[in-house]
């Protein structure tokens, strides 16, 4: 992920990992991961959740990291080289709802922000259609093995540029039309419902918010370009774009901090394991 995206602050003033980064490490200290485990990670990316996982497995464990979009596995390849990790880690391309690998193959699944939107509408807590990811998760994980699950449940960095187009741009909506999008936005209890639905066991949530600092504004409004595209792609007239920034570089004041823009993120992570 790229480093452009807001970093942790720490408080000996030195910035830490960005989020994508740091979120990738906690999903891995949390799951259980043995040293010689074949690890599956979902929705790999660029491997960024692969490569802190295969941190805790030695050479006799195996890592394979799959995405339905494989333009970012160039960077991951990259990486597993540079890392002399190449026996080690793989990338597939593959859809998570038909994982072509044979049932009971792997000790442990990650699954890092892949969204269960698609499945499970977490505002009303109820499916909204068959659930195939977790049903091939199931399938391919061995007896005794985990899932790891993590899910955004709040960035209000995105939700207040969403409130502020809904403020100052009204006529530019959410794609979905169900008001701030831009994320998946899902919950705890969401996903212990999920894996529950799934036929899971010992399933845990461990919920944590993080504040992350853009050093500056300029910063901030490019990563906000990016995440939020779904509204500033319908901008097409320049001028109106200008004055939006104008407007919300006054209102961003409340968060600057002597070290940048500041934010917090909210995280859920759920982990079950498969039934012996
Ligand atoms: C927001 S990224 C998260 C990347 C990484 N897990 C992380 O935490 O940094 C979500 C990824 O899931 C992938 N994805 C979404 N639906 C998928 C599916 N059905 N099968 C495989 N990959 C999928 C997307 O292509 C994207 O690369």
């Amino acid at each position: 992920m790229e480093e452009f995206w807001a970093c942790l602050y720490r408080p000996s003033g030195h910035p830490g990992p960005n989020y994508w980064t740091y979120f990738a490490e906690r999903l891995a200290h949390l799951a259980t991961i043995s040293s010689e485990a074949t690890l599956l990670d979902l929705g790999t990316c660029d491997g960024n959740v692969l490569f802190k996982a295969m941190k805790k497995v030695t050479a006799r464990g195996y890592g394979i990291g799959i995405d339905i979009d494989y333009d970012d596995f160039y960077a991951g390849v990259a990486e597993a080289i540079r890392r002399g990790w190449k026996e080690k880690i793989a990338f597939v391309q593959m859809d998570a709802n038909r994982i072509g690998f044979q049932t009971e193959t792997f000790h442990t699944v990650l699954a890092n922000f892949v969204g269960w939107d698609d499945y499970y509408d977490f505002d009303r807590m109820e499916f909204i259609s068959s659930d195939k990811m977790v049903s091939e998760i199931m399938r391919i994980l061995r007896p005794s093995g985990q899932v790891g699950i993590g899910t955004w449940v709040e960035q209000s960095d995105i939700d207040w540029i969403a409130e502020a187009f809904m403020k100052y741009l009204p006529e530019y909506k959410a794609a979905s039309g169900k008001g701030i999008a831009c994320y998946s936005k899902e919950n705890p209890e969401g996903q212990k419902v999920i894996l529950q639905n799934g036929g899971f066991d010992n399933i845990r949530v461990h919920v944590e918010t993080t504040d992350f600092v853009s050093p500056y504004a300029g910063t901030w409004w490019r990563q906000m370009k990016h995440a939020a595209n779904e509204y500033f792609r319908q901008v097409s007239d320049p001028e109106k774009l200008d004055g939006f920034k104008d407007q919300v570089f006054v209102d961003l004041h409340q968060f600057q901090y002597p070290e940048g823009i500041r934010f917090s993120k909210t995280v859920s992570f759920a982990f079950g394991t498969k039934p012996t």
